[in-house]
């Protein structure tokens, strides 16, 4: 069937695609009348003609990923589309971006159909949080939802609250604990003065989920850093190369304040051990209609830390811990800081006690979880407060994993 990939009300290219059951591959590339407004990262390396491969591959990334937590028992015993079904389905647009697919002829105009000013149904994220266990017989209509085009593993729908596009995210096994790590990763980030996409933790009915409003609106994109390198294409695999190669393509492109951004997301992580801010967890914003970059989008995505896949047993006080995105670890991401001026040591001090305060206790993170991880965070505090006044003591060398790093006091 032929597509023209859109991007608003903009015809970027005509594309002849066909679904397998579980890809969708673009036969044939009919026509680019608008380069420039090809997804970042899916033309050549250096010029802006179309990569056909690069192209499909956004495509196909663009639907829920096959891992995302109860999706395949879904397809395999309930008749669930595939999610590169679903995305056509809901003609690819989203709320993190105006990109589409427009059935090539149909000529429907964005404003009719893009997720930021029209409803949409709200049954594909009843299936995808758990709530309706069945899709009851074949579907009598097609699911039309943001929800066919939101990645990442945890369950999540989005919903529209008093016309506010939200997006509403559950936690994991084994402490569900990420919604509330949510909400705590974005008061530290006030506190710090860290630009923060709020979240909110919410229970209902007696499920834990975080909600947050999407940081795009109708004239903005999200570009996550993943395509920002360029699919990673001609990343270095020397470790410490990774971090200017980012910054490489990022001057390439005109994105301004990378190394400010970059600085908050490594401070804010290693305070929190988060360990899971992949090239999809960080990115750029930039008007859909001039092109122009707006910088780095606000922190976003901070919920797999607090030890959060950690037995109590395991959280160890004085452990340096793995991370990303550039290095594995965190003493050695944090020696890519290029200024600490920012950082008020005073409200850094305080951070452990002020996170301990904000749990609320369940019957997984019991009193005592929350104390070790206030222990283990005053152990992060302090090697963060003594790196910040002796930056020269990051280069030591590490003795041994768990006890590397400036003395602490
Ligand atoms: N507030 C938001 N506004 C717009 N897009 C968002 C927002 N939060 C997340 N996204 C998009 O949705 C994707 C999945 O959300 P994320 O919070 O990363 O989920 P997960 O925890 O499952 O990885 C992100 O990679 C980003 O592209
Ligand atoms: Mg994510």
């Amino acid at each position: 069937m032929d597509y023209e990939l859109m991007h608003k009300d903009i015809p970027v290219a005509v594309l002849k695609l066909s679904t397998r059951y579980n890809i969708t591959l673009i036969d044939k590339i009919m026509d680019v009348a608008a380069p420039e407004h090809l997804p970042i990262g899916t033309t050549q390396s250096s010029s802006l003609k179309c990569n056909p491969s690069k192209l499909e591959g956004w495509l196909n990334e663009r639907s829920i990923p096959k891992e995302r937590s109860g999706l395949t028992k879904f397809i395999e015993n309930v008749g669930l589309p595939y999610p590169n079904q679903l995305l056509l389905d809901s003609l690819g647009l989203s709320l993190s971006d105006q990109y589409w697919m427009r059935p090539a002829g149909s000529g429907i105009a964005w404003r009719d159909v893009n997720f930021f000013q029209n409803g949409f149904s709200g049954d594909l994220g009843d299936i995808l949080l758990g709530i309706v266990k069945r899709v009851n017989g074949a579907r009598s209509k097609p699911f039309f939802s943001p929800d066919s085009s939101s990645s990442g593993m945890l369950p999540k729908r989005w919903i529209i609250c008093e016309g506010r596009r939200v997006l509403m995210k559950g936690g994991k096994l084994p402490y569900f604990q990420e919604p509330q790590n949510e909400a705590i990763a974005s008061k530290v980030m006030e506190s710090l003065g860290i630009q923060h996409v709020h979240y909110e933790f919410t229970v209902i009915g007696g499920k834990r989920y975080s909600l947050c409003e999407t940081f795009v609106d109708t004239d903005t994109d999200f570009v996550s850093a993943f395509y920002i390198a360029d699919r990673l294409y001609g990343m270095p695999l020397n470790a410490s190369r990774k971090y200017d190669f980012f910054i490489g393509r990022c001057e390439k492109l005109g994105i301004t304040g990378a190394r400010e951004a970059l600085d908050r997301i490594f401070i804010i992580d290693f305070i929190l051990f988060n360990t899971d801010r992949h090239f999809n967890n960080f990115g750029a914003v930039r008007n859909a209609d001039t092109l122009e970059w707006k910088g780095f989008s606000p922190v976003f995505d901070t919920g797999n830390c607090l030890w959060n896949e950690r037995g109590t047993d395991n959280i160890f006080v004085r452990e340096i811990g793995e991370c990303k995105p550039f290095r594995k670890d965190f003493r050695k991401q944090l020696l890519h800081v290029n200024d600490f001026s920012w950082i008020d040591i005073d409200k850094l001090k305080i951070i452990p006690d002020q996170i301990a305060s904000m749990f609320i206790p369940t019957e997984l993170i019991t009193p005592s979880r929350i104390d070790k991880i206030r222990q283990a965070l005053a152990w992060r505090v302090q090697f963060l407060e003594n790196a910040i006044l002796h930056p020269e003591l990051l280069r030591e060398k590490s003795r041994s994993g768990r006890r590397s790093g400036p003395r602490v006091r």
